[in-house]
């Protein structure tokens, strides 16, 4: 469920008109809404109620600091998965005590950042970041807090793209391999195992994965137990899929009575790391219509927004839907929605039915609030596009179009 909905003839987020929104800071343009965010978080929060838990926004899906900062407003905690991510989050004024470091690649000096800034715990993937972690940690007199990531071999049944908890992928590390590593970390003086961690994917619309993944983690966490290593933190990881066509995904609070029910009698905080989840439907991205076209072979609608703006569609073959700012009531056709970009790829719709549209004309880009922005480039030499966020009828505005001189200004 969302704010953004059609009344009195045309497309509003929350109380303010998107139409008005797109004359107002031009378009392409991200609109976010404050009270679709609050409910998606506040859903989470309440689906882990009876267990201690964090809930950490996973800042690579929207990394607005804004949006952020409302979030960590909420109580949220934040995943990152990079020094520049810290940066963000900590710009928007969230507790250091409440972020963990996810990522196969963390170097020396995103290290020692999230050691300076002490942050809960780094998510480890591999027996070299164990050690080197180890290493800065004790350089700087101080003791790293670790949860050790498995990969629990589950498929989670996603897009190969961004499944990850498979043998074949490169996250995480296999029990047996965890098992030593845990054994390195507990006998190092620089290093606390205090979690345990997995992330298994993204858009996954069944329990089970989810459900599978934590029965090995659980078993995995007994046999820690046994060999006198005792975790605090279990990290499930993020991955719960939403809405963008006719997927049914489960709520947030059926993730909860699975994790609820499978947990009884532990004592342990539950971590989760949603990010599209909370963000996906809580952002549209606005686009004009500059021209239409018909070929021999299609009808074509190009407008403002391209690939670099939004590249799931061109990326993943994601369905985004799709709709008129101000619906006009014309025949459906077939078409290609498609930006400005020198690509055939660039798409944002491919043979979709639409109804005829015009040059100057407004269209809606859906459950664009999750890696839409963070995404995008500016390929082509175009403007990354300006980010809104909207609350009840008032809007900030939370990034502002890139100029031609943000274009060169890093260029020397
Ligand atoms: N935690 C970790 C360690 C992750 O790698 C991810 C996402 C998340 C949490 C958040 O997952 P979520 O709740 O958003 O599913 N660009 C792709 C998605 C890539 C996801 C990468 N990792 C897309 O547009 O579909």
């Amino acid at each position: 469920m969302n704010y953004f909905e059609c009344r009195n003839g045309e497309l509003w987020a929350e109380d303010v008109r998107v139409s008005e929104l797109a004359e107002k800071y031009g378009t392409p343009l991200y609109i976010y809404s404050t009270k679709t965010l609050k409910r998606h978080y506040r859903a989470f929060d309440k689906a882990l109620t009876g267990v201690d838990h964090l809930t950490c926004f996973s800042v690579k899906a929207n990394s607005n600091v804004g949006l952020l900062r409302l979030l960590g407003g909420y109580g949220a905690g934040m995943d990152i998965v990079s020094g520049g991510e810290l940066y963000r989050a900590l710009a928007a004024g969230v507790d250091p005590q409440k972020i963990v470091f996810s990522g196969v690649g963390k170097q020396d000096h995103e290290i020692k950042e999230a050691l300076d800034a002490d942050i809960l715990m780094f998510n480890v993937e591999s027996t070299q970041e164990l050690e080197r972690i180890g290493a800065i940690a004790g350089q700087m007199n101080t003791v790293a807090r670790v949860s050790i990531r498995i990969n629990p071999d589950v498929d989670p049944k996603t897009h190969p793209y961004i499944s990850t908890g498979l043998k074949k992928n490169k996250f995480g590390l296999d029990m047996l391999e965890a098992t030593g590593v845990y054994s390195m970390a507990k006998h190092h003086p620089a290093l606390d195992p205090v979690g345990l961690d997995c992330h298994i994917g993204s858009q996954l619309t069944q329990i089970s994965p989810f459900a599978e993944a934590l029965e090995k983690l659980l078993d995995f966490a007994d046999q820690l137990k046994s060999s006198g290593i005792d975790i605090r933190y279990l990290d499930l990881g993020g991955g719960l899929g939403i809405t963008y066509n006719e997927e049914s995904p489960p709520l947030p609070e059926d993730l909860g009575r699975a994790i609820m029910d499978t947990l009884a009698g532990r004592q342990l905080t539950v971590i989760l790391e949603p990010g599209r989840a909370i963000a996906g439907n809580a952002g549209i991205l606005v686009t004009r219509v500059i021209y239409t076209k018909k070929t021999p072979a299609k009808h074509f609608v190009i407008v403002d927004a391209g690939m670099n703006d939004l590249v799931r569609p061109s990326l993943y073959q994601a369905f985004h839907r799709i709709g008129e700012v101000i619906p006009k009531g014309r025949e459906k056709l077939s078409m290609d929605v498609v930006g400005p970009i020198c690509e055939s790829g660039d798409f944002l719709a491919q043979d979709r039915m639409l109804p005829t549209v015009q040059p100057g004309e407004l269209l809606a880009v859906f459950s664009a609030g999750a890696y839409g922005f963070t995404m995008s480039s500016q390929y082509n030499s175009r403007l990354r596009a300006a980010e809104v966020i909207v609350d009840g009828d008032k809007t900030i505005l939370a990034r502002r179009r890139e100029t031609y001189q943000d274009l060169i200004a890093l260029e020397t």
